[in-house]
């Protein structure tokens, strides 16, 4: 948790201080979170965009008018989520605008007892509840349900293919999804009219603000869904050889009931219908309306399918369906410096997460390309996140590749679009959509129908995400250091970036990251690649092979190092080649008029790259060390000299990053941050290497990791989403908690000191010792 420490939320963190350097600051943010309302205004057209201010200033206020802290930071909306137990989910189904006193009654009439389900229990519970029934779920197991997703499409785009106008959700995207929860859940499909009016009331009585008059008509609903739900379980219990998941619930409940309890399976019924429908209709929506709006990605997606799976991810973080969520504090604590009592309920933004810059660049711009998209908050985090979200996902895909092509001149038509106004699922009411059906592929070759490309269920392949690059000019920036000019493929603007920020060539066989070192106002990219005779060969490969004019894949930006531009003062560290991301750095600091120096070290004046550029922009606050000229740089003097809240960053080889680990040692958390060229997690080699077991004891799997995978993908095959970005020790995402056993740290993220602790571990690279059992969180 890092960021502003005020103690009252409600006042102006920056009285006194000076502004964040992002943007115009909201001259009294303390107002803005007084008057914020979930209902209207702001919030209900852009989630993301109203809260852009509390991002900017105030993460964690209290919203007076709502009697819920809203949180807006996606550090800190995550850090809520992965901690189950302090901040507990028993709130998430609790209506957000109380009953009167009329709909209680009304409610009562029916035997309305809606109690904790999957998504409000708490733990002990939870888990053994969650695992229980998470066999279904598994990414294999669904792979048999693709068929039936597809035919269900089909039919529906067979009804309007030929029409040239639909409203797409009354045409497909609100019956599919329903119809493929009820077929999941194995709950009959005749009362498709009668769910619509009841999921609907849910939705309202839970997460809307119904006049008092539209609560008894609400009120009567839910009452009656209450009672159905009821109906279907009796219905379903008389078929106990019945498939689906809700006839395995129900089989659950009979062998184990103090784990799948009876109050459960009543509330389930119900809450399942709206989790597994609702949510998937709405996020189709989304997506469907803001791919339409960015042509250039629906284009690209409707000439290359293999993008549709990212294209998904990247919709789901953009505008997702589940834009905020709820917890309840259990104990007082401090989030983002801001003090909460126990008691306290939380409205997380996942919406305003999912744009937050400082974990996706450009994080307002919609990029198909972007290789954390998935990183997105909107399936929840931690113990309770969707369990069904490779359904959402598998439906979205389909939905996506038989609509880009057999209708890929789409367009949205004119309209005004109107939400159902609620604190946390968004999508309109109505999508219409135009073409001419003259065009249609399938008009002049039949095959446009039946050929498609399937996915496989889970998350993304890493490989499909890369955009199309060329080199538009190699130069020569120092010896043996090439200078690459990198554009669109086809003259677009590349994707904003900030300073720290890296990417990934794909080059032959060869994926290597590099950081940026151009303007982040052009439009192209330029990055600086030493050639290493000694490394793995990617360096080497480019050097020989690369040419002004070549085309070639590239993955990001993404940035692991990013800069405090609020530090009072930056001491800038490059040595090398290191030198790339630094100067990013030092062109951003001058650029806000921010105290820094530069130190950059190297063998010589010929073998450092932009001599020339680091003198002219930034020689007032330049030190240099050629080695060749017997200058060095005094790391202790350096690190001795600094003045309170000063930071270093670095780049460089080992030895210096290690030097300077250690003589900031002691200095205060946050001191100094370092990038490291390339990591000593090399891929694993399979003959040096020892099988162990991983315990999870939050699900009670036993993970056998072979010699030749990783903890990662062990993880992963298990059907469980780990967060990875890197996957080679380097960007910290996919740390798990270790409670218990000795670890071979293999990673560059963890410091000496919880090295030695061993109480987190990397998993795309790090291992038990010795081959023995882990015990992790
Ligand atoms: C939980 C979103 C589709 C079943 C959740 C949560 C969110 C969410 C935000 C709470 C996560 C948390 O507290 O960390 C979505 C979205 C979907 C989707 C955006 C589609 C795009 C589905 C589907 C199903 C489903 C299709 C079932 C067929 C569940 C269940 C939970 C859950 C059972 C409770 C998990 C637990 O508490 O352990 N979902 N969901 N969801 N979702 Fe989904
Ligand atoms: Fe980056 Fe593991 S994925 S450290």
């Amino acid at each position: 948790m890092v960021g502003q420490t005020t103690n009252n939320a409600n006042e102006c963190p920056f009285s006194g201080t000076a502004p964040e350097a992002q943007g115009c600051p909201i001259s009294d943010p303390a107002a803005m979170a007084r008057e914020f309302d979930a209902f209207q205004g702001p919030y209900q057209l852009d989630p993301a965009e109203a809260l852009r201010w509390s991002r900017d200033q105030l993460p964690v206020f209290y919203a007076p008018k709502l009697g819920y802290w809203v949180v807006s930071r996606y550090d800190d909306i995550k850090s809520v989520f992965r901690d189950a137990i302090l901040f507990s989910p028993r709130n998430v189904l609790e209506k957000i605008t109380p009953a009167t006193q009329e709909a209680q009654e009304i409610l009562k009439s029916y035997d309305y007892g809606m109690a904790r389900t999957m998504v409000n229990e708490d733990e002990p519970a939870h888990m053994v509840r969650r695992r229980a029934l998470l066999d279904h779920f598994m990414p294999e197991k669904l792979e048999q349900q693709q068929d039936m997703v597809r035919r269900l499409t089909r039919e529906k785009m067979d009804a309007f293919i030929d029409s040239g106008r639909v409203d797409l959700i009354d045409g497909m995207l609100y019956e599919v999804p329903l119809l493929v929860a009820l077929h999941f859940l194995g709950v009959p499909e005749d009362e498709i009219a009668t769910l619509k009016t009841f999921t609907l009331a849910h939705s309202v009585n839970t997460w809307g603000k119904p006049s008092d008059q539209k609560q008894i008509e609400v009120a009567h609903d839910v009452g009656r869904f209450w009672q159905y739900a009821g109906e279907i379980i009796e219905k379903m219990r008389a078929q106990p050889e019945g498939t689906g998941w809700m006839h395995h619930t129900i089989r659950m409940n009979a062998e184990i009931p103090e784990v799948v309890t009876d109050s459960y399976v009543h509330s389930m019924m119900m809450a399942i219908i709206v989790a597994a429908h609702e949510t998937t209709s709405l996020a189709s929506a989304n997506m469907f309306k803001t791919l339409l709006a960015h042509r250039d990605a629906w284009n690209d997606i409707c000439a290359d399918p293999t993008l549709i799976p990212n294209a998904v991810e990247e919709c789901l973080r953009y505008a997702g369906s589940t834009v905020a969520w709820r917890r309840q504090t259990t104990a007082p604590t401090t989030l983002n410096g801001v003090d909460l009592p126990e008691g306290a309920k939380l409205l997380i933004v996942q919406a305003s997460g999912n744009q937050d810059e400082r974990h996706f660049e450009g994080g307002d711009t919609l990029d198909i390309y972007r290789d954390n998209a998935i990183d997105h908050l909107t399936f929840g985090y931690g113990a309770h996140q969707c369990m069904g979200k490779n359904i959402g996902r598998m439906e979205m895909r389909i939905f996506l590749e038989e609509v880009t092509r057999r209708l890929p001149h789409l367009r949205l038509a004119d309209q005004e679009f109107v939400y159902m106004p609620n604190t946390s699922f968004r999508g309109p009411d109505e999508l219409w959509v135009e073409w001419d059906p003259a065009q249609n592929p399938e008009r002049a070759d039949a095959s446009a129908t039946r050929l498609y490309r399937s996915f496989s269920v889970g998350p993304p392949a890493r490989r499909d995400i890369a955009r199309k690059v060329r080199i538009a000019e190699v130069r020569r920036e120092a010896d043996g250091i090439l200078g690459l000019t990198i554009e669109d493929a086809q003259r677009r603007a590349l994707p904003k970036w900030s300073a720290g920020s890296h990417i990934e060539l794909c080059v032959g066989d060869y994926d290597r990251k590099y950081s940026l070192c151009g303007s982040p106002d052009d439009d192209s990219y330029s990055v600086a690649i030493l050639r290493e005779d000694l490394g793995r060969g990617g360096s080497r490969h480019i050097h020989d092979t690369i040419h002004a004019g070549a085309e070639i894949r590239m993955r990001g930006p993404s940035n692991l190092f990013r800069l405090d531009e609020t530090a009072p003062h930056v001491v800038l560290v490059a040595g090398g080649i290191g030198i790339t991301p630094i100067l990013a750095m030092a062109d951003r600091l001058k650029t806000l008029g921010r105290s820094y120096e530069l130190h950059y070290a190297g063998r010589s004046r010929s073998t450092m790259a932009f001599l020339d550029r680091v003198t002219r922009d930034h020689g007032a606050v330049l030190s240099l060390y050629p080695r060749d000229e017997r200058r060095r740089m005094d790391l202790p003097a350096l690190v001795a000299g600094l003045a309170e809240g000063a930071q270093i960053y670095a780049c460089g080889p080992e030895r210096l990053l290690s030097a300077l680990e250690t003589l900031t040692d002691d200095l205060p958390e946050g001191t100094f941050h370092f990038e490291h060229f390339s990591s000593n997690a090399a891929g694993i080699d399979p003959d040096n290497e020892q099988a162990f077991q991983a315990e999870l004891t939050d699900s009670g799997l036993v993970l056998d990791v072979a010699a030749d995978t990783t903890l990662l993908d062990a993880i992963m095959a298990a059907g469980i989403d780990v967060a990875c970005d890197c996957r080679e020790g380097l960007c910290g995402s996919c740390e798990v908690a270790v409670i218990e056993g000795e670890i071979d740290h293999r990673d560059v993220v963890l410091t000496r000191a919880e090295r030695a602790e061993s109480k987190r571990m990397m998993t795309c690279c790090s291992r038990a010792k010795g081959g023995a059992r882990i015990k992790l969180a």
